[in-house]
């Protein structure tokens, strides 16, 4: 009876481009977050949803917004796919396209 109520682990996966690296995702858990703990070096500053310094190309599967992604990136952006990894959750497996940070003093990606 008791086990009706046991929740279900729910993990999903991300594959993360051009780091050509996969990582696990704890449903419920925001991208950008679990990404760092797992040691990945995915650029980022507030982690709040306001600087926009997350954010990556969704090429494949489908996230949940926690914010209006609107508010930070264009409406171009937006229509190229762009999302905010801090302020997503992943709803399915994923692939993404992220920009490395460019080194100092190097012409930015
Ligand atoms: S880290 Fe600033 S918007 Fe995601």
């Amino acid at each position: 009876m008791l086990n009706a109520f046991k929740k279900i682990a729910s993990t999903s996966v991300v594959k993360i481009d051009p780091l050509e690296i996969e990582i696990p995702i704890e449903r419920g858990e925001r991208l950008l977050s679990s990404a760092l703990k797992q040691g990945v070096k995915w650029p980022h500053r507030c982690k709040v949803g306001s600087c926009g310094t997350c954010k990556a190309i969704l090429l494949s599967g489908d996230i949940k917004a926690q914010l209006n992604f609107g508010y930070v990136l264009t409406p171009e952006e937006i229509d190229e796919g762009y999302i905010l990894a801090c302020q997503s959750t992943l709803k399915s497996d994923i692939h993404v396209l992220i920009k490395p940070r460019a080194k100092k003093g190097k012409e930015k990606i």
